[in-house]
């Protein structure tokens, strides 16, 4: 006899709120296909920096919602819900249809109203964290519903233009190249409503639980700092690595001071947030437990006072991570977003050129991996004159550009490499050229 399907309110107690402070263990349940209680998405592929722990965001498209990464799209929070396997929000639902690639048999992922295109059907299951060891949820895709029925498939994320999109697999594509970034879509809660802000460490012992629905109070271990008082001084506030302390901000009264990537752990402090957004020039800890990273602060958020940031850290109860609501909010003063290097093994920067599908400017050999990075590309390109890096992912090599391409303004060439966030790789049509140095 197959074991009764989890009861929606213990699965939402997982979300964020794990009784477990040891390594993550898949429990035997099975996990129901519904789940009424609304949450938010994020992508995981630890093998892909460029994808890996980013939040979905919605890009309005007349009535429809396209399911995109940043920098396109507006982050939203606790609105999809899931009901027979069918992801639902605000009345749209998730389907698999149009923009269908013929070169290598993908098709878009959106939410729409409209009945007739064929659906997405998903099956929430247990993983661990790859960075966190906390017990998740994602949501495997079951079948994309055409008739007949295509069973398995995979989600991935694909570049176009300046977005990163949703799209779909069949099982068994021989097409796929390496711009499919196969992903797991990762379900959690924000805590939009809540608890009872406590005004002291001490007293929030049962109360810093990331979802008001959470049921599993007795898994918080953030016992307090019994008998200290919330620091009032930024100066007693300590760098973190390369990050010092900013202040205590409120989050924005919708959406999120700090969208691009989420996580949240049972062993959160304020060192282990730092190095999870290392990436970022802004690291903000909130609710004892959730660590939250961006390149900038959203429009909204702003500083409140010292005293509202007095949730200890999960993890280490001498440190504080921010409240409820309340983040504690660090910056990397040093940081430089991703660079050209001037230098690449034997090249130097030529500069950002033009480049189009039907006519390549650099023809001679080329290839492409989620993996792209500068170094990677030079060595393949180390018989010619020039290499160049496209797309995040994308290198070519030739010994003259072909008639017609031309140097643009470098700010053009602004996508990351896809195994070197801190390199760029092109953009959509452009390339990120090396010349090979004169001897
Ligand atoms: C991550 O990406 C790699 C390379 O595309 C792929 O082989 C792997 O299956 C992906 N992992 C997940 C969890 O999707
Ligand atoms: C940041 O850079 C400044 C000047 O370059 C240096 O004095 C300082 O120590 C650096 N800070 C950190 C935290 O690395």
């Amino acid at each position: 006899m197959m074991p009764r399907p989890l009861p929606s309110t213990r699965l939402l107690a997982l979300l964020g709120a794990v009784a477990s402070t040891f390594a993550c263990v898949i429990p035997d349940e099975p996990l129901s296909n519904n789940i009424p209680e609304k949450f938010s998405i994020f992508v995981q592929n630890a093998s892909i920096p460029i994808v890996h722990n980013r939040v979905m965001n919605f890009r309005p498209n007349g009535e429809d919602k396209h399911l995109v990464l940043r920098p396109s799209g507006e982050p939203t929070f606790d609105l999809m819900y899931l009901e027979n396997g069918l992801l639902q929000y605000e009345g749209r639902h998730a389907v698999i249809d149009l923009e269908y690639n013929p070169a290598d048999d993908t098709t878009k992922m959106f939410m729409t109203d409209r009945t007739f295109h064929p659906t997405a059907i998903f099956q929430p299951v247990y993983s661990c964290n790859p960075d966190t060891d906390e017990l998740q949820i994602g949501l495997e895709l079951v079948s994309r519903l055409t008739d007949p029925p295509v069973v398995g498939g995979q989600i991935g994320i694909q570049t176009a233009g300046d977005t990163y999109e949703f799209r779909y697999t069949p099982p068994h594509n021989a097409l796929l190249d390496a711009r499919f970034m196969s992903v797991t879509m990762v379900i959690f809660r924000d805590g939009l409503s809540p608890p009872t802000p406590s005004s002291t460490v001490s007293s929030s012992t049962s109360s810093a639980t990331p979802s008001q629905s959470s049921t599993s109070s007795s898994t918080q271990s953030a016992t307090s700092t019994t008998g200290s008082t919330i620091p009032t001084d930024p100066a007693s506030f300590p760098p973190v690595g390369n990050y010092n302390f900013v202040s205590c901000y409120a989050e924005p009264p919708t959406g999120r001071a700090l969208p691009a990537t989420y996580a949240s752990a049972d062993d959160m402090t304020l060192e282990k947030c730092a190095a999870l957004c290392s990436r970022y020039p802004y690291f903000g800890t909130e609710w004892s437990r959730e660590c939250w990273c961006d390149e900038e602060l959203t429009a909204g958020s702003a500083p409140v006072p010292l005293s509202e940031c007095n949730y200890p850290c999960i993890g280490d109860t001498t440190e504080i991570c921010g409240g409820s609501q309340r983040l504690s909010l660090y910056h990397n003063d040093n940081w430089t977003g991703p660079q050209h290097p001037n230098n690449v093994n034997d090249f130097e920067l030529y500069g950002c050129v033009t480049d189009s599908p039907s006519h390549r400017t650099l023809t001679e050999i080329s290839f492409a991996s989620p993996g792209m990075t500068l170094e990677a590309c030079a060595d393949f390109c180390s018989d010619y004159q020039y290499f160049g890096a496209e797309w995040s992912i994308e290198c070519w090599c030739g010994n003259d550009f072909t008639e017609g391409a031309g140097q643009v303004d470098i700010s053009q060439c602004s996508m990351t490499c896809g195994g070197n966030r801190d390199q760029l790789c092109g953009n959509a049509d452009r390339l990120s050229v090396y010349q090979l140095a004169a001897i």
